[in-house]
C-alpha cells in the first residue's frame, strides 16, 4: 500500500499497491495501524464498490451494524442489503426525495458536527463511506481532528471537561438542525446513551474529545450550562487547523474512526441533483 498524508495532522490517501488488488484482500493489520495514526483513510476505487465488496472489506475491522439508523414510520428502504446504510437523499425507487420529505429533513442534520452513533451505548468505531452517484457541486465531508482539538485545550478546560459524562440523543440533532419531531414510536426506537465526554483512544493511547450535535446535555449540569460547555468545545475543535475536508471522486471508498474525529456533509442542491453514498458501520461490539 502507498500511503500519502492529506493534512498536516491526519487523514491519509491509501492506494493499493497494484491494479489487481480488492478491497478484500486488504492487510487488516496494516490499515489499522494507518487508522490508528492518521484516523481517516480515503480509498480510490477506479469503479464504486459494490455493496458485497463493501460489507466484506468492512467485515475486515471488526463487528458490522445490520440495523438502520432511521426507522421512520411507514418507510421502506431502498437498499437490500441490513449492513449498508443509505446515505442518499433517493426514495426506494431511486427518485429524488421531496423537499417536505421526514427522511431527507432528518438527513439534512448530518450537516452539523457529529460522530456516527455516539447516541448508542455501544459505540461506532469505523465508518465507512462509499462515493456511487456524487452531485456536480457541495456535497463534500469534512472530518475534524479529536485528538488534535484535545491536545490544543487550554488546561484549565481539559481539567472541567476531564471527568463529564454527557447525554447523546439522535433526536436532539435531528430537532436542533430543523428537522420535524419524531413521533412516539420513533422516538422510542433510539433511546438516548451516556458517555464520558473524554476517552482514550485504544489504538493511540492519545486521549480524545468526545463530542457530536447529538449532545443534548451534561449529565448532573442545567441544561442551559451544558449546552454552553460544549458550544464552545464544538466551537473550539472545528477551527480550520483541525479540519480536512474531502471533496469526493465516484468510487472513493472514506473510512475514519469515530472515536478520534467529527465530521458533517457539506450543503449541496439536494432537491434536484441525486447523491448515492452508501455507509457500512464498525461496532464496539455486535449489536
Ligand atoms: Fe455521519
Amino acid at each position: 500500500m502507498h500511503l500519502t498524508p492529506l493534512h498536516p495532522l491526519f487523514a491519509v490517501r491509501i492506494d493499493p499497491p497494484d491494479l489487481a488488488w480488492r478491497p478484500t484482500d486488504a492487510p487488516t493489520a496494516a490499515i489499522h495501524a494507518a487508522m490508528d495514526e492518521h484516523a481517516v483513510a480515503v480509498f480510490p476505487n477506479t469503479r464504486p464498490l459494490d455493496d458485497a465488496t463493501h460489507i466484506a472489506f468492512s467485515r475486515l475491522f471488526g463487528p458490522i451494524q445490520r440495523t438502520p439508523v432511521l426507522q421512520l414510520t411507514g418507510k421502506r428502504e431502498r437498499l437490500a442489503a441490513p449492513e449498508i446504510i443509505d446515505q442518499s437523499n433517493l426514495d426506494q425507487d431511486g427518485n429524488i426525495l421531496p423537499d417536505n420529505d421526514k427522511r431527507l429533513l432528518y438527513k439534512r442534520a448530518n450537516q452539523q458536527w457529529h460522530t456516527d452513533m455516539s447516541f448508542h451505548p455501544v459505540r461506532a468505531t469505523y465508518s465507512l463511506l462509499s462515493a456511487r452517484v456524487i452531485p456536480p457541486r457541495g456535497a463534500e465531508t469534512e472530518f475534524a481532528d479529536m485528538r488534535a482539538a484535545w491536545a490544543a485545550l487550554p488546561e484549565a478546560m481539559k481539567q472541567r471537561c476531564e471527568s463529564l459524562e454527557v447525554e447523546h440523543s439522535y433526536w436532539h440533532s435531528r430537532v436542533t438542525a430543523g428537522g420535524p419531531e419524531p413521533d412516539e414510536a420513533e422516538r422510542q426506537s433510539r433511546p438516548p446513551a451516556r458517555h464520558r465526554l473524554v476517552h482514550r483512544h485504544f489504538g493511540s493511547g492519545r486521549k480524545v474529545l468526545y463530542l457530536a450535535s447529538h449532545i443534548s446535555g451534561v449529565v448532573g449540569w442545567p441544561r442551559d450550562e451544558g449546552q454552553a460547555l460544549i458550544a464552545e468545545l464544538m466551537a473550539f475543535a472545528t477551527q480550520r487547523q483541525f479540519v480536512y475536508r474531502h471533496e469526493w471522486t465516484v468510487g472513493d471508498v472514506v473510512m475514519w474512526d469515530n472515536l478520534a474525529t467529527m465530521h458533517r456533509a457539506t450543503p449541496f442542491d439536494d432537491t434536484q441533483f441525486p447523491r448515492d453514498i452508501r455507509r457500512t458501520t464498525v461496532r464496539e461490539a455486535e449489536v
